[in-house]
């Protein structure tokens, strides 16, 4: 029989929390706040979403995170994650906020982080869903914006995982944001970045020697360089997958092109992840069903599942808990 990859326990670890917002609550907050879109409904909102590279997506993603105003807001939008999430065998998330797409909108930080906490620990409440939330950076704006929202993050400590680098990713190369994830890393936050997603695998060599990030978010770049995939494999960075993304934004030409299989056996902890589900065709679970399509076996999706625990922040407990629960689901 084959494994049912939908119901299959896994952790995600690679999820813009506004990459989540469906086109009908884009559509229902608009109305509510009284924000004006470009688009008179569902059809056309979706009509939208043909995307010919990283940034043409990103312009859109900014423009419907902006329907998101209220506390009340910012916990709908990550509630209905965690239901969707709870559907789909996700057992532990670490989500991805953008702190500096609210506030430079004029949203407030308690507004903000009010309404993504309370249900972030709803979640574990309703649905067992362990994880919690890694503030991203926007490496397209300033370092010096950089700086004042990692004070906020860290005036706001116990609310965070952990730090991380997104948005348009060329040419804005990691070691940019040097000294900050140093800082952070003293400091006590697990820190991540994306890199090797548009980039080059340059990028994911100085996210790891500049950043020393604890994973790497897509590093799919990395199949051009031999001797990154060693160091990768050898130091156990993992890296955070998102093959429905990938496609999408055409950084792979298909998913039979896809590395990360070929990643897998080269020994790299690759994980399976959706990145922002509402706009790429699906959730974790459809990517990994992607990835059935592309020729993945049942036995290397247990591989993936177990790698999404071991590459996660949970402690000790908790990853043998979620690994028995994978191993008692694949028998
Ligand atoms: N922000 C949301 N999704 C992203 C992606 N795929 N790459 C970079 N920044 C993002
Ligand atoms: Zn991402």
């Amino acid at each position: 029989m084959t494994l049912d990859l939908i119901r299959l326990p896994k952790a995600e670890l690679h999820l813009h929390i506004e990459g989540t917002l469906e086109p009908e609550t884009v559509l229902e907050l608009a109305d509510t706040n009284g924000v004006r879109l470009p688009f008179a409904d569902e059809d056309a909102l979706r009509a939208a979403y043909d995307f010919a590279n990283l940034q043409e997506f990103l312009d859109l993603y900014y423009a419907a995170m902006a329907t998101v105003v209220t506390a009340d807001d910012f916990y709908t939008m990550t509630a209905r994650y965690y239901e969707r999430a709870a559907a789909q065998g996700v057992r532990h998330a670490e989500i991805f906020l953008d702190p500096q797409a609210h506030l430079s909108r004029g949203v407030r930080w308690e507004v903000m982080m009010d309404g993504v906490a309370a249900a972030v620990a709803d979640a574990e409440r309703r649905h067992g869903i362990t994880g919690g939330i890694i503030a991203c950076i926007l490496r397209d704006r300033p370092v010096a914006e950089a700086l004042a929202t990692y004070e906020s993050i860290r005036a706001d400590r116990d609310r965070f995982l952990g730090i991380g680098l997104d948005s348009a990713e060329l040419p804005y190369p990691p070691e940019l944001f040097a000294d900050l994830w140093q800082q952070a890393k003293r400091d006590g936050f697990k820190v991540v970045a994306h890199a090797g997603e548009e980039g080059p695998a340059a990028y994911i060599w100085t996210a790891l020697d500049a950043l020393g990030v604890d994973r790497v978010d897509h590093g799919i770049r990395a199949v051009d360089d031999p001797a990154l995939v060693g160091v990768l494999a050898e130091r156990r960075v993992p890296l955070t997958v998102c093959p429905l993304s990938n496609v999408a934004l055409k950084t792979v030409p298909d998913l039979g092109h896809h590395p990360l299989l070929t990643l897998l056996e080269q020994d790299v902890v690759v994980t399976v992840n959706s990145d922002d589900p509402a706009y790429f065709g699906g959730y974790v679970g459809e990517n990994y069903l992607a990835m059935r399509v592309a020729g993945m076996t049942d036995a290397q999706a247990v591989r993936l599942a177990h790698h999404s625990v071991d590459a996660s922040f949970a402690d000790a407990d908790r990853k043998a808990a979620l690994h028995a629960e994978i191993d008692a689901f694949a028998g």
